[in-house]
Parts: C-alpha cells; sequence; structure tokens
C-alpha cells in the first residue's frame, strides 16, 4: 500500500509539470515610447506594430505616450529601463533631447531600437524608419515638374528640430530644379492641422502661391483651410503636397482621394517591421543597424483612391484576420484544455493501470491468505469434530454418570423407607426411655440421610435444567408457619426461643409448595445445625403489595465477613466449622428463590446475629406461564405431605376395609413390608411387576385398588397403569404409583397415563394408608353424588368450594353431548375422547377432575352407569342387553361395576324395585 501511495504522489507531481509546462515557456516585454499618439499617421503605425505582435504568443507590448513632450518621454524612458523590458523601441520626439536617455538604454543593456525619428548618436541597437530626405527630394523633383520659373512655394515645417522634418527640408531643396528660381517661403506647423493653418492664416498675402510643400499630410490640410478662409477661388490656382499617405479619417490617403489635396508622398509607418527587427533580436538572430524602410512614392488621386480601396479591403481583411486570430486563439485554448484532459485521461489512464496491477497483486495476495485460511478453517472443522465427539462422548459418560447417580439414590431411598417406617412404628409402640433415645436418634439420622438424599437429586435435576416450577396461589402464611411448626419440638427440646410473625395473618402467594418447603426447611434446619442450645431463632414475615419477605434469624455461630459472599456458591462448606454439609442446600436455596423471581440475602454478625432474607414478588406475572397449575386441585402432593393429623390418621388407619389392594413392587423387602402393613386393614394381593400383576388381574376381579412401583423389570408402573386404563374391565380399578424418583415430569407423565394418584419414596407407611383409604372413600362419594346428580337430570361436577366459570360449563356440556353419542360404543375410550375434543388426553384428564373429580375413565363408567339404571328402571331389557347397550364390554363386568357404586348387583337392584 506504501508503494502504491508513492506512486500516486509520482504521478500526481508529473500531471502537475505538464500542466504548468507552457507557463514555463519565456514571456518577452517590449517597451515602446512613442511621442505621440494623436495623430493618424502613428495610430496606423500602432495598429501594424499591434497586428504584427499578434502573432506571437509571448510578447508583451508596454505602450508608453510622451504627448510631444520631451521631458515626459525621458520620464517615461528611464521607467521601462527601471522595469528591464526585453527589448526597447524609441520614437523619439526631438533628436537632441532624446538622444542622451536612448543611449542610456543601450548603454545599460537594453537592445534598443530608434523608429521613425532619429537621434544623434550610432549608441542603439537598431534603426528602423522611412527615408524622409529620399521623399523631400521626390517633392521637390516634382513641384519642379509642376511649378514655372520664378514660381512661390510655401514650405511648411514639422517640428524644426525633429530629424524627419530636417531631412525632408534638406531632400526637397535638393529636389528641386535650381535653374527655375523657386521664391520659397518657410513657416512652422511643428507636425500639427492647427498650427499649419494659424501660421498659414499669419501670411499676409497668397495671390502669388503657387504650391504648398507640407512635411505632413495634416498640415497640408491644415494650410488649404486657411486659403479657402481667406480666398477659395484661390484653391484650384495653388497646388497643395503632403507627407505620409497614410490611411484613417481625415488623413493622407483621403484627403489626396477626394481631392483637399493634390499629392502626398508615401512615408511607410514600419510599424510591423519594428516587431520583426524586435523578435530577431529576442530570438537572437543577428540584426542590422538600420532598416530604411522602402515603398516611398508619389500618391496622386487616383493612386490615393486605388490605395484607399486597397487599405478599405485590407482593413476589412485586417478585422478578418482579427476574428481569424480570435478564432485561433479560442481554438488554441480549446486545445489546450483538450491537451491537459488529454494528458488527464492519460495519467489517469495510467492510474489505472497502476491500480489494476495493485488489485491483482493484492487479489493474488487475498487468494492465497483466504487458501491459508481455508486450510486453517478445515483444520478448525476437523478440531470442532473431534470436539464434539468428545464432547458427545463427555455427554454419554456423563449421563451414564447421572444415571448411575439417580440409580444409587433410589436404591439408597429404599432401603431407608424401610429403615424408617419400622423405626416409626417402634417409637410409637415402644415404651423403654433408652430404647427410645436411640430409636429417637436414628430416626433423626435417618431424616437427615434422606433430606441429604433429596438435595442430592434437587441438585442434580437443577444443574441438569429439568427442575421446573409448579405453582399455585396458596396462603403463604399459614404455610410458612406450618413448616416452622415442623421444627417446634427440636425447638423445644433444646431449649430455643423459637418464634413466628407476620405482619399480616393470611396473605395468597403463587408458589411451589414443594420447594417453597425445601427453601424454608433448608433455612431453618441450618439455623439449628448452627445456634446453640438456649439459642434464640426467629421467623418474620412481612406481606407487602408487591413481595412477601420472610426472614429466618438466628444468633448462632454466624458466618466471617469474607465468607459472607460465597455461602450460596455450590458446594461451599465452611472448612473451619466441624459441622460439615454437601454444601448444596444453600445453594439449592438460592436457586429455588430465583425460580420464584425472588432473591435471597444474608447478613451476619458472627455470634450475635445472623439473619437469611428471601424476598418473593407477588402476582405471577414473573413466573413462566408453563409453570401456573392454576386451580390444581391438589392433583400433585403438596410438600407438607408429612403434616398428617396423627388423631385423624389413628381412627382411620385402626380399621378395616373391605378392599383388596395389589401391591406391585420388585423389591421383595419393599414388598414385604407394604403387604405386612396393608394387610392390617385391606385385603393384599401381590405381583413383582406390571406383567404379573396384570396375569393377576385377569383372574382376581375383586380388586379393588392398584398400588404399584414405577422402576420394575418386564413392565415398569407407568406401563401397567396405562395397560389398565386402556382395559374395558380393568379401566375403573383406580392406581397408586410409588415412584423414588421424585421427578415432576416424572409424576406428570403417571398422571398422564392415567394413574389416580402418586407416594413418593421413602414414605410414611401411615401417609399410603390413609392415601388409598381417601382415595377409594372418595371416589365412592363422588360416584354416587355423580348418579344422584345425573338421575336428576343436572351436570355432575365437583362439590368443592370452587365455582366453576361458564368457559368450564361449556366444556362438560361439549364433553357430556360426546358422552351421550358414545357412551353405547364398547370400544369408546379417553384417548378417543379427547380427539374428539380436540384437546391432549392430559388435558382432557386434569379438566375433568377438576370439574367433576373424577377421572374421565370414571366419568364414562358412571355415565354408563346412570343410563343403565334408566334403562332398569324401564324394566324393558334384560341384565345383559342393559349393559351391552350401556357400552359395558360383559355382563359380568357390568354387574361388578353396578355393585361398586350400589352395593348390590343389577338383579338384586331389579328385585328390589
Ligand atoms: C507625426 C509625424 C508624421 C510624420 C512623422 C515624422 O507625428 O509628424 O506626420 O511623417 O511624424 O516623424
Amino acid at each position: 500500500m506504501h508503494k502504491f501511495n508513492s506512486i500516486i504522489s509520482v504521478l500526481f507531481f508529473l500531471l502537475l509539470l505538464l500542466s504548468c509546462q507552457d507557463n514555463t515557456e519565456k514571456r518577452y516585454t517590449i517597451g515602446f515610447s512613442q511621442c505621440m499618439m494623436d495623430d493618424v499617421w502613428r495610430q496606423a503605425m500602432m495598429v501594424e506594430m499591434n497586428i504584427e505582435v499578434s502573432n506571437y504568443e509571448n510578447i508583451d507590448i508596454i505602450v508608453m505616450d510622451a504627448e510631444e513632450n520631451n521631458q515626459k518621454q525621458i520620464r517615461q524612458i528611464r521607467e521601462l529601463i527601471n522595469r528591464k523590458v526585453d527589448v526597447l523601441i524609441i520614437s523619439p520626439n526631438e533628436s537632441n533631447n532624446l538622444t542622451p536617455i536612448a543611449v542610456e538604454a543601450y548603454r545599460a543593456g537594453i537592445p534598443t531600437i530608434i523608429a521613425d525619428r532619429k537621434i544623434n548618436s550610432d549608441e542603439y541597437t537598431s534603426y528602423v524608419g522611412g527615408d524622409s530626405y529620399e521623399i523631400g527630394k521626390m517633392a521637390g523633383q516634382y513641384a519642379s515638374s509642376l511649378l514655372p520659373d520664378s514660381a512661390t512655394i510655401l514650405e511648411i515645417w514639422g517640428t524644426k528640430t525633429t530629424s524627419p522634418a530636417i531631412e525632408r527640408h534638406q531632400g526637397f531643396i535638393d529636389g528641386l530644379d535650381k535653374s527655375k528660381g523657386f521664391n520659397i517661403i518657410s513657416i512652422e506647423g511643428k507636425w500639427r492641422r492647427e498650427i499649419a493653418r494659424d501660421e498659414t492664416e499669419k501670411l499676409p498675402d497668397y495671390e502669388n502661391i503657387d504650391l504648398v510643400y507640407a512635411h505632413n499630410d495634416v498640415m497640408a490640410i491644415g494650410a488649404r483651410e486657411a486659403i479657402i478662409k481667406r480666398d477659395s477661388s484661390l484653391i484650384p490656382k495653388i497646388k497643395i503636397m503632403g507627407v505620409d499617405g497614410a490611411f484613417g479619417k481625415d488623413a493622407g490617403l483621403e484627403a489626396v482621394a477626394d481631392g483637399r489635396i493634390d499629392a502626398s508622398f508615401l512615408y511607410p509607418t514600419g510599424g510591423d517591421e519594428v516587431i520583426k527587427v524586435a523578435m530577431k533580436i529576442l530570438t537572437g538572430q543577428p540584426v542590422e543597424k538600420q532598416y530604411i524602410l522602402e515603398g516611398t512614392r508619389i500618391i496622386d488621386k487616383p493612386t490615393a483612391q486605388t490605395l484607399l480601396l486597397q487599405s478599405d479591403q485590407l482593413i476589412n481583411y485586417q478585422n478578418r484576420i482579427e476574428q481569424q486570430r480570435k478564432n485561433l486563439e479560442s481554438i488554441v485554448n480549446e486545445f489546450s484544455i483538450l491537451r491537459h484532459s488529454l494528458i488527464l485521461i492519460l495519467l489517469l489512464a495510467g492510474l489505472l493501470f497502476l491500480f489494476s496491477i495493485y488489485i491483482f497483486y493484492i487479489n493474488r495476495k487475498i487468494k492465497r491468505r483466504n487458501s491459508q485460511l481455508r486450510l486453517k478453517n478445515d483444520e478448525i472443522e476437523h478440531q470442532k469434530q473431534q470436539l464434539i465427539i468428545l464432547n458427545e462422548k463427555i455427554k454419554e459418560v456423563n449421563d451414564q454418570k447421572v444415571r448411575f447417580f439417580m440409580n444409587v439414590s433410589h436404591e439408597v431411598r429404599t432401603p431407608l423407607t424401610l429403615i424408617v417406617s419400622p423405626l416409626e412404628k417402634w417409637i410409637k409402640n415402644v415404651q423403654d426411655p433408652a430404647l427410645l433415645a436411640d430409636l429417637t436418634r436414628m430416626k433423626k439420622n435417618t431424616d437427615r440421610l434422606t433430606r441429604i438424599i433429596n438435595q442430592l437429586l434437587d441438585f442434580q435435576k437443577i444443574e441438569s435444567d429439568k427442575t421446573q416450577l409448579n405453582v399455585s396461589n396458596k396462603d403463604i402464611v399459614s404455610f410458612t408457619s406450618t413448616v416452622k411448626s415442623l421444627f417446634d419440638e427440636l425447638a423445644e427440646t433444646r431449649n430455643i426461643h423459637y418464634s413466628f410473625t407476620s405482619n399480616k395473618p393470611s396473605a395468597q402467594l403463587w408458589f411451589d409448595a414443594d420447594k417453597m418447603e425445601k427453601i424454608l426447611v433448608n433455612l431453618l434446619s441450618n439455623a439449628f445445625k448452627f445456634t446453640h442450645d438456649n439459642g434464640t431463632i426467629a421467623v418474620d414475615m412481612h406481606c407487602y403489595n408487591e413481595k412477601i419477605s420472610i426472614s429466618v434469624s438466628d444468633n448462632g455461630t454466624g458466618i466471617s465477613k469474607d465468607k459472607l459472599p460465597l455461602v450460596f456458591d455450590r458446594f461451599y462448606t465452611d472448612s473451619s466449622d466441624n459441622k460439615t454439609g454437601t454444601g448444596i442446600g444453600l445453594h439449592l436455596t438460592q436457586e429455588f428463590v430465583k425460580m420464584h423471581g425472588g432473591k435471597i440475602s444474608v447478613e451476619s454478625d458472627p455470634g450475635k446475629k445472623t439473619v437469611f432474607t428471601i424476598e418473593i414478588p407477588a402476582g405471577k406475572h414473573h413466573l413462566p406461564e408453563y409453570s401456573l397449575m392454576e386451580n390444581q386441585n391438589e392433583i400433585l402432593e403438596s410438600g407438607a405431605e408429612s403434616i398428617i393429623d396423627a388423631e385423624k390418621t389413628r381412627e382411620i388407619t385402626g380399621r378395616k376395609y373391605n378392599y383388596t389392594v395389589l401391591i406391585v413392587e420388585d423389591d421383595q423387602g419393599i414388598r414385604e413390608y407394604l403387604s405386612e402393613e396393608l394387610s392390617e386393614n385391606f385385603h393384599v394381593l401381590t405381583a413383582e411387576n406390571g406383567l404379573e400383576a396384570l396375569q393377576l388381574m385377569e383372574k382376581q376381579t375383586n380388586i379393588t385398588l392398584v398400588l404399584s412401583d414405577v422402576l420394575m423389570p418386564w413392565m415398569n408402573g407407568f406401563e401397567l397403569c396405562k395397560k389398565i386404563k386402556a382395559s374395558p374391565v380393568l379401566s375403573d380399578i383406580p392406581v397408586i404409583l410409588l415412584t423414588a424418583l421424585g421427578e415432576i415430569d416424572q409424576r406428570m407423565y403417571g398422571i398422564a397415563e392415567g394413574a389416580d394418584d402418586y407416594i413418593r419414596k421413602p414414605f410414611h407407611i401411615d401417609y399410603v394408608k390413609v392415601k388409598i383409604i381417601r382415595l377409594l372413600e372418595e371416589r365412592r362419594r363422588l360416584q354416587r353424588k355423580f348418579m344422584q346428580t345425573m338421575q336428576t337430570g343436572g351436570i355432575p361436577i365437583i362439590e368443592n368450594d370452587k365455582k366453576i366459570d361458564s368457559s368450564d360449563e361449556i366444556f362438560i356440556s361439549q364433553f357430556i353431548s360426546l358422552l351421550e353419542t358414545s357412551y353405547a360404543k364398547t370400544d369408546i375410550s379417553v384417548e378417543k375422547l379427547s380427539e374428539e375434543l380436540n384437546i391432549s388426553r392430559v388435558h382432557l384428564y386434569r379438566k375433568i377432575k377438576e370439574i367433576s373429580g373424577l377421572t374421565p375413565v370414571d366419568y364414562l363408567r358412571n355415565f354408563r352407569l346412570s343410563k343403565a339404571v334408566e334403562l332398569l328402571d324401564k324394566r324393558r331389557f334384560s341384565v345383559s342387553e342393559v349393559a351391552y347397550q350401556t357400552g359395558f364390554s360383559s355382563p359380568a363386568y357390568f354387574s361388578k361395576c353396578f355393585k361398586d357404586v350400589f352395593g348390590m348387583t343389577p338383579s338384586e337392584y331389579m328385585e328390589k324395585k
């Protein structure tokens, strides 16, 4: 690029030089000192000079008019000397006076041309002028030829001190025929018409004058005027002659042609010749000392007329030449512009050429670089591919690790369940205080282990971005108070002053109960972990319009200032503290808070006060749409599942029920434990996996409920559930899934497959019992209610506090009209119903469950039963006919369902009626 720049600069310099080329051609200045300008002869001389000058482009001419003043002319010549003109032309006024300055110029080294009049020295370069003596002589001879002897001649002189006057006089005298004895009268007209006229007028008489000889034409005209003035009759008799024969208004040529004067003698101006000589000098050519202009001759009337004509023509030509010259000048200008343009174009072409070379060069360079880059790119691409492969491997290994991690957690949870449940039973029953203390400690530690396992699973989910929020609108004050109360007992044992305050008795907040419970339990566990016995722990809530703030403060060991910013980091544990942890509790807490759009902060004055504060924004706009489980009728288990009213539980679990529960569990330990426990309340059947369970269900028609594990060989819990719900004979049997995975999406999957509920491992056996009993009781209650509603012509909807809105009403009536048209078909399934309604199976499940409290399958079955009752009441069909007409797959199955709901078989019902 540098090189290119310098090339450009050189080119521009050349361009500049070329464009200035013309200006460098040497110009010359010619100085012209003219003794006078206001007479026609000298004007003609000027015209000739200018024409000649115009032939040269490099000539400037300075003309100075001395107005017949010697001193003035001397001054002007000196000025021209000072201006260092290249050539000086002097047409001197009076020879004597002007000689010194002319010599001075010559001596100053200025080539000096003397024109027309002479000086009294030969110190000049060249003289150019007519031959005045010869003219005078020619005039003398002519006069002699015209005049008789003794005739009188009036000679009118030019200025007597000027060379032409002297020479013209001398020539005239010499030219006269001496033998004729002419009489000569002399006056001085000083080259001027008026002076000549005045001087003539002064003469006493003209009678004897035969001829007037004036040294120039204008004086001849002046003399004529005087004669006419005195006596015009004298004019034809007196011959008048002048000198010059110049063209122009009132000049000699015109005067001869029109007869005012009789003859003139041509005295050439030599204007062109003077310039030619000057140019010779300037161009270094040799010049003559004298150029005497030729062409001196007499001009009589015919000659004058011819010459005048010629001069007019000449003037005409001159004008044309001048016009041509101007044209030429403009052409030359144009040419010069064109020449410059051409130079410019050539230069630009040169530049373009250079530029294309440069572009070519750059292009080559770019191409080379491009190919290098391409190579590099290929290399990078190759590396990238390798990285992708490596990454996939890492991902696979990681996935394997995660799977392993999950499986281990699952493996740990199962034995934990088997430890916790018997432990709880023993704690309830044992009397020995020492043993009770041991058992309680064991329970505490298994709880801790459970919490750690849960945290690990949560952590893993957060790390793999699998955690989702499931928020619903609940009273956060009562929720917090409940969670707080989980630690009441612990506080009491450790004599810790444990308090809860809230500025409002209740406040609705959109939150995920499971996660909120974890947040609070974590903060409280921490507080209890680091607070000494007899210390203070406080939970303080502040409900504002825009947010809820919950702070957990304690006066425990606290956190030093430098550690404060680290407490929410992953795997942070305080090494100075012997109470170690996994280091993920607070990190998880922070993540859960963030998921709610909130923030968590901590302040600590170790040993005095440590406060963790969480702030959750009110409203639901900041929460992702998917997370909103609006009006979810607690399909999902709340985090407070452990909080069961002990009294009520005892009452419920103390009874025997006429239900048959099928336990499907691959782990022998859990299966046996469950079987043993549930046998206390129900008839129990067991299967080791889904497949075995299905086979059993085909044989055993009295199964009321299936309690199934999820992860099992051969057929897992989801598949089993799906099969049951898809079977026309089994679909009415409720399914509860036991899951160790704790995955919300797994739970959703379970529900989507038609599971009626789920229980998370590790479970409390009482909770399992209560859940089974409540589900079956509630179901029965709802079925009865359904029937009643149907029989009274109403729409069966759930009976709770919730009001269904108009969109729900529209939906349920659409659903019912669909059932009206399809209940008689045995092959109608939830799948088909949802397709007909153009919604997903999960959506249909949720909607129907939300509105009616029943699953779509139960709803359909109850609908069929209600139709069956109507038909039975008409007493026109047999039980079998009614069964088939209402879409039941067999009369036996119809009877079973009927009995489930009405407590009697259809035949018994008919009989009773
Ligand atoms: C004009 C003039 C001419 C004459 C010449 C001689 O000034 O008088 O008429 O021929 O000068 O120098």
